[in-house]
Order: C-alpha cells, then structure tokens, then sequence
C-alpha cells in the first residue's frame, strides 16, 4: 500500500474516490467547501435531504456526472460533533469506510484530512488508523486457492493542509511501514502448520537479512541449543521430527555500544498439548500459537524500513508441540538455560517453557526493556476478550510506557497482577518450579512463571491469545496485532 501526501486544492486531485467529512449539523469541512463550491451547491443541497448520515460513523457515496471533477465519485462520512471528534469515534467511521471502498473494488483514494482535528489525538495518530483500517478490510490470505481474490486498492492519498505537511509526512512513512509489518504477520500467522515449521520461520529472519543491511540473524539450532543448555525449548520440541530453533534478529539503528530493546515472541509452530492432547475445539485454531514469532517479524521488518535509529533485537522461540515416542511427559523434570529445574505438569504449559529460555538468552544483550509476545493462555480469552492483549510487567514506567503506547495506536491492553500470592501457586514439590499453577488465575501464574526468568532487566509480557487471531467459523483468522503497539513503543525509544 502506497500512501502519498498531498497539499494540494481538492480538484487537482485524480482518484477513483474522495472521501470527505462532514459534522453532525451537516455542515462540510472545509477543504469540502471548494468542491460544492464547483458543483454549484449540490453538495450543501445532498446533505440537507439526506437520511443516511444521520448518525456519526455513517457514510454515503455521492455519485458525481462524467468529467465533473478529477474524482469519480466521493464518499461523505459523518464524524460527528466538530468539536467532540475522538480518535475511536474516527477509527470506527474509518474501518467502516474502508470496507465501503473495498467493496466498490476502489483503485485509488483519497482523505481530504486538511480540517480534522481531535480531542484526544493529533492527525498523524488519524493517517496511521486511516492505514490500518484500510489494511484489514483489504487483506486476504488466499494463495491456497485455485483462484485467488486480491484487493484493487493501489494508492492512498492524504490530503492536508501546508502547517501539517511536517506531521503527516512522518505519519505517512509510519503509516506505510505498519501495514507492511502487519502484513507480514498476517501472512505468517495464517500460513497452515505443514509449511509454517521452526524451519520456515528461520528462513523468513534471514531473508530479513538479506533485504536489509542493518538486519543480522543468527539461528541456535538443536546443536547449538543443546551446547548451552537450553533444555526448556529443547523438551517442547522433542517430540517433533522439525526441531527446535532459537532465532536472534539483530537490527541495529544506533551506535554498536548503545543497549537494545529485546522483543520475544512464542514461535509455536503447531500446539497439539502433546502428550496432554487438546481435543478436537481446542486444537483448531493452533496453528496460530506463533502469533507472537509472526509479530515479532512484522516489527523487525516496519522498523528496517522505518530505518529507527535504536537497536532492537528480536527473539523467536520456535517449535513445534507434538505428541509420540520421544516427547516430553508430564512429571519429566527439566533443567531451563537459566539453570532453574522445572517440573513439567502439563505439557500443553508449553509457551511458558520455550520463552523461558530466550528471556535467560536476553540477559546476554544486558537490554534496556524486553518485551516478549504471547499467545500464552486461553484463560487471558476468558478473561478479556479479543478487546484487550493481557500485560503483565515488573516494572511500573515500562507497564505505562507500553499503556501509552496502546492508547496511541488503538491497540489496547489491559495490566494483570503478577505478585508473590500467585507466584506461590508455582512452587513445586520436586523440582524450583513447575509449569502450571492453578487452575485458578491461569494467565497468572503463567506470567508468574515467567517473571523468574526476567529478574535482571525491565519486562513487560504480552498475552495475546485473544488479540492476535480472533475467532472465524470453525478455525480463527489473524488480526495483525499487536504490530500497531509494538511499532508506536519502540517510536516513542528514538
Ligand atoms: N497455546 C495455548 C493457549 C491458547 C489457547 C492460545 C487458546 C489461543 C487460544 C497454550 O499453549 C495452552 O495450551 N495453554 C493452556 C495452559 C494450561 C495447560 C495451564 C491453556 O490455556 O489451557
Ligand atoms: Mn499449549
Ligand atoms: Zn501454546
């Protein structure tokens, strides 16, 4: 998706669709007012008789003649009371137009954006929801099919006015680089568990290399992980013929000296529970346990392109949980990187033991904050939704920093307790920890889990379970997030 930024009058611009504000007194923006002016009031006078904007978030086309304007049609939308417009109020009208567009199988577009201003946001915060609103109702993954249906939509033009012209050209970049990495993620999580192994994922972190010069990878096969005792990851995947890999993506924005950000993600290629098998409802959908690998690409890929000037490295646990001959048991007991032993209860606790062993390896980077990205828990679904990712933290400004930055991009979260009443549930009988608590406070005690390999550095723990794929029919779909928070925390590190 291109988006390009415009300063321009309204009728110099060429596109397929123009989409233009109005106010709940119906009244247009006024970067509107020059096109009624050119089509003699018609506009003004299609707006008093109008039933269809009645509510804000509403939207219709308004069909122009032949050669009327450089535009074919426009498509007014009702944002509501000028001076009350919110940032959600706006993202909600956005999705909806968005949908509008890729329904008329739109080429081009453009957002007259150059008399919007917010309560609660500024109008770069408006480019970047216009972008990934236009993202979702575009994207498909459909290359399994025979015939494969893709979107028409090529170009996206902002139009502001001059004083914007700074915000919204970073806006733009931003905006663009977003959608790419959610892109990627996308692609990766949808993609079906049988090309999708640990494997696969190594080799999309080294084409990362390959395209960008400020990107290294380097791949901890079974070997190497063995070497240095990784024997969390290492269990996870031993019942698989596609062994485990801890993949390091190493980008480096700033002087060689200066400390990275660390972001983690779960790289569960296929989670079956193992020799704790899911059933037939809880095992659909599984292919998606490496939502938090696939996030952990996307952002690597926006912020090379982006071209941010700090050091981030990214980390995936990958492996794939499989049941069989050589898989782990319950009531094994396991010595972690750390040194830590670990008593196996549950082998479908598995996301816990695989990032276990990258958070020691992260220790190595001395980070300045790692996050690690999760589909961890199905009680965090119980717990909030597909609404808000689960946030755990032991560090209160990184927790707010990562709350901001929700806010910001509309990626919400939500932040769960992790204290020493819950990390008790985790003490084990036989060995320092065992690898489930509960049942009760379920993504808990897993944080908790977590949280006693994280003691040297400031750590935050997304659970997105919920967040990063949502349910569609029998199976789930990827939803992208949360690339929106992680781009706008790592941009707010510059
Ligand atoms: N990958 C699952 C969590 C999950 C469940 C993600 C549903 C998305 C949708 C995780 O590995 C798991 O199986 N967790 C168990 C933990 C339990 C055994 C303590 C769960 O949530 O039931
Ligand atoms: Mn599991
Ligand atoms: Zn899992």
């Amino acid at each position: 998706m291109k988006i390009q930024l415009k300063t321009t009058s309204l009728l110099a611009i060429t596109t397929d669709c123009i989409v233009i504000a109005t106010w709940g007194n119906k009244l247009l923006s006024s970067g509107a007012e020059v096109l009624d002016q050119r089509l003699k009031g018609a506009l003004t006078a299609f707006l008093k008789k109008t039933t269809q904007l009645d509510n804000a978030g509403d939207s219709v086309f308004f069909t122009l003649r032949e050669k009327e304007l450089n535009a074919a049609q426009l498509l007014l939308v009702n944002l509501g009371n000028k001076k009350e417009l919110t940032i959600d109020v706006f993202k909600k009208a956005m999705d909806k137009v968005a949908m509008s567009l890729e329904a008329i199988r739109c080429k081009s577009v453009c957002f007259a954006f150059d008399d919007i201003t917010f309560k609660d946001a500024n109008i770069g915060q408006a480019v970047r929801t216009t972008a990934i609103a236009l993202q979702q109702a575009t994207y498909r993954y459909e290359i399994y099919k025979s015939k494969p249906k893709t979107s028409a939509l090529e170009q996206v033009i902002i139009l502001g006015n001059k004083a914007q012209e700074k915000i919204l050209q970073a806006a733009a970049k931003q905006a663009e680089a977003t959608v790419s990495g959610m892109n990627l993620t996308m692609d990766l999580a949808n993609c079906p568990p049988n090309i999708c192994q640990p494997e696969y994922l190594a080799t999309q972190a080294k084409q990362l290399m390959k395209k960008f010069s400020s990107v290294t990878t380097k791949v901890l096969d079974e070997k190497a992980l063995k070497k240095i005792g990784a024997g969390a990851i290492l269990a996870v995947g031993q019942g698989s013929n596609h062994k485990p890999k801890l993949i390091i993506i190493e980008y480096r924005g700033a002087a060689k000296t200066e400390q990275p950000h660390v972001l983690v993600g779960k790289g569960i290629t296929f989670d079956t529970g193992g020799n704790n098998l899911k059933s037939f409802d809880g095992m659909l959908g599984m292919k998606y346990d490496m939502c938090g690998a696939a996030s952990v690409l996307g952002v690597m890929k926006a912020i090379a392109e982006l071209k941010l000037k700090i050091n981030v490295v990214g980390m995936i646990a990958a492996a794939e949980n499989m049941p069989g001959q050589d898989a782990y048991r319950p009531e094994d007991i396991i010595t972690s990187l750390s040194g830590q032993t670990i008593e196996v209860l549950n082998t479908d606790a598995e996301g816990r033991l695989v990032l276990c062993d990258a958070l020691t390896y992260a220790e190595r980077y001395k980070p300045k904050s790692v996050i690690d990205i999760a589909t961890l828990t199905g009680a965090i679904i119980t717990c909030l939704g597909d609404i808000n990712t689960g946030l755990f933290s032991n560090n209160d400004q990184l927790a707010e920093q990562v709350q901001q930055a929700a806010a910001t991009s509309q990626d919400g979260v939500w932040r769960l307790p992790i204290s020493s009443a819950y990390d008790a549930m985790i003490n084990s009988n036989f060995a320092d920890i065992k690898n489930i608590g509960g049942p009760a406070a379920g993504s808990i005690t897993a944080a908790c889990f977590l949280a006693r390999f994280t003691k040297k550095y400031p750590w935050a723990h997304l659970d997105v379970a919920g967040t990063a794929s949502v349910k569609l029919g029998m199976n789930r779909k990827a939803t992208g997030r949360p690339v929106p928070l992680l781009i706008e925390y790592l941009l707010q590190q510059v």
